[in-house]
């Protein structure tokens, strides 16, 4: 059994859904349902017995204690987090809590429970944690992109809780003996992403006729990774993965970010033409994020060679799938876009940017 944290977010509901579609082996969602989590995600699962949810914080160690003891997880993957650059500008308090406490929670009470294991179930057990490409910092046009070995650089409160983590998680290997893995991903993308984050607020806002923000000269580049290819990797990382390591995962697609909303404007403009025009003309620059990170990438080179993972989809082959899915779940955007979620529109967006 896998004990997966924040499996109702984004990448661990595509996670969850991709993992029981191919394994009979269940799943253990332990999730808080904060503004992120949404259980709509998962709604084909319904009835179905290997995804037990659990709502819950990976703070509260009782609980935890009580679900490594009653389920007795050979491995732990580690999504849950706050996740959102924006917001942990305007509070960067709840990042702290989720992201540097609750993951040393989560691998104390993993320790407590390992510690108990006979030799054979201690060598086997794994405690996967998803962190980003954000730790590394920022990169010029002409540096290489991030490999293992870079120094971490975090710039802002979310990249900086995700590096905290991730050094918890290093030590606890080093120090403690856990057999921990690492993945660093670049920018996902795909079905399910909640539509605060860069490429579904541009389709959701596109189709609603509605200004299509971009920050600064919209010139900063992001690695582009499709999240079905992303959960491949994880896969692939918890199977085969040399113990204590970290590994990048990126696309291979370095993108400004100007160019991503113009290659979403033009597949609009194919499959949900607008009677008004071409959805350009909707493009609008607002005020830059501050400390805006100019350039990340990744050097996926590592977890190729080692595990012989590469991604599947090129940003053209995975955005349009993207793009059909929103087109397709229009309910599941109404549902999202709940009174809290207007009212960080309105507040990130403030009028006057
Ligand atoms: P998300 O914000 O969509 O989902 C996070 C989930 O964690 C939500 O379901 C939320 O309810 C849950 N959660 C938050 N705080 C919790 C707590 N204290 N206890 C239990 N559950 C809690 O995030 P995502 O985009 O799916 O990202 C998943 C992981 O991948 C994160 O660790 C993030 O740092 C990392 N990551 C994401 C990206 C990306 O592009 N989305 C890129 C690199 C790395
Ligand atoms: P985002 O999706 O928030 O991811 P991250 O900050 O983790 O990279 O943003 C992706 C890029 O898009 C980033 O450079 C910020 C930029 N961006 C905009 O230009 N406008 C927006 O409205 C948002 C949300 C992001």
């Amino acid at each position: 059994m896998l004990l997966v944290t924040g499996a109702a977010g984004f990448i661990g509901a595509n996670f969850v859904l991709d993992w029981l579609a191919a394994s009979a082996e269940p799943v253990i969602n332990l999730d808080a349902l904060t503004y992120a989590g949404n259980r709509e995600s998962l709604v084909s699962l319904q009835g179905d017995s290997r995804h037990i949810f659990v709502k819950g914080d990976i703070n509260d160690r009782p609980l935890l204690s009580q679900l490594y003891a009653t389920y007795k997880p050979r491995a732990v993957v580690h999504f849950a987090a706050e996740s959102h650059v924006d917001r942990s500008i305007h509070g960067p308090g709840a990042f702290i809590t989720t992201n540097v406490n609750g993951t040393f929670s989560l691998l104390e009470e993993a320790r407590l429970f390992w510690n108990k294991l006979d030799d054979a179930e201690k060598s086997d057990f794994r405690f996967l944690h998803v962190s980003t490409d954000e730790v590394y910092g920022s990169l010029a046009p002409e540096d290489p992109p991030f490999a293992e070995t870079k120094a971490f650089e975090p710039n802002s409160p979310y990249s900086a809780s995700k590096a905290a983590s991730d050094h918890l998680v290093r030590a606890w290997h080093h120090t403690f003996g856990m057999p921990v893995l690492t993945t660093n991903c670049s920018n996902n993308y795909g079905p399910f992403q909640f539509p605060e984050k860069l490429v579904p607020l541009v389709v959701v806002n596109a189709l609603a006729g509605k200004p299509l923000p971009i920050y600064g000269d919209g010139a900063n580049v992001r690695d582009w990774l499709f999240v079905g290819d992303h959960c491949s990797a994880i896969r692939s990382v918890l199977e085969k993965g040399r113990v204590g390591e970290t590994y990048n995962v990126g696309g291979w697609n370095e993108m400004s970010n100007i160019d991503v909303v113009r290659t979403i404007c033009r597949l609009l403009d194919e499959l949900a033409p607008d009677s008004d025009g071409p959805y350009e003309r909707l493009i609008s620059f607002v005020k830059d994020r501050p400390g805006h990170d100019r350039r990340y990438a990744i050097d996926a080179r590592k977890i190729e060679s080692e595990l012989g993972w590469r991604p599947s989809e090129t940003f053209a082959t995975g955005i349009r799938k993207t793009i059909e899915w929103y087109l397709k779940h229009k309910q599941w955007v109404l549902h999202v876009q709940s009174g809290a979620y207007r009212e960080w529109i309105d507040r990130n967006y403030e009028v006057g940017q």
